[in-house]
């Protein structure tokens, strides 16, 4: 699959993202440091963020590839219960310090991309 933009890094076939299914996890350069990250779905759209809380730097998973809570309503972070909105990674419970860091996603011609930038590269093999 050839990417329609340069700074895009193709993750998964887009219907392999459901609502309320499995994350898709991916792996990242940011800042240097090679970081988990993920990919959900979310009311019809897709959303990424690095797979890190903003409470302490930690995995979020409570179970591999799942990070919505009961309700669907919110990301939840498996270590103390930090609230994030699936949609802007914002924290709106628990004790998360500030929002989830995003990764811009772009789904085209079924497939789901992430974007690289300056300090979120993709790693090289
Ligand atoms: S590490 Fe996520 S809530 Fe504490």
């Amino acid at each position: 699959m050839t990417p329609p933009e340069p700074d895009l890094h193709p993750l998964c076939h887009a219907a392999d993202l459901v609502e309320g299914g499995e994350a898709c996890p991916f792996d990242v350069r940011y800042q240097g440091q090679t970081c988990r990250a993920f990919a959900l779905r979310w009311r019809g759209r897709v959303h990424g963020y690095l797979n890190r809380c903003s409470h302490v730097a930690m995995e979020m998973d409570w179970r591999p590839n799942h990070f919505l809570d009961l309700t669907g309503l919110h990301i939840v972070c498996a270590s103390h219960g930090a609230l994030f909105r699936p949609d802007t990674g914002q924290c709106v419970g628990g004790p998360g310090r500030g929002p989830l860091i995003k990764i811009d996603v772009v789904e085209h011609e079924g497939v789901v991309f992430w974007r690289s930038q300056y300090n979120l590269q993709a790693i090289e093999f």
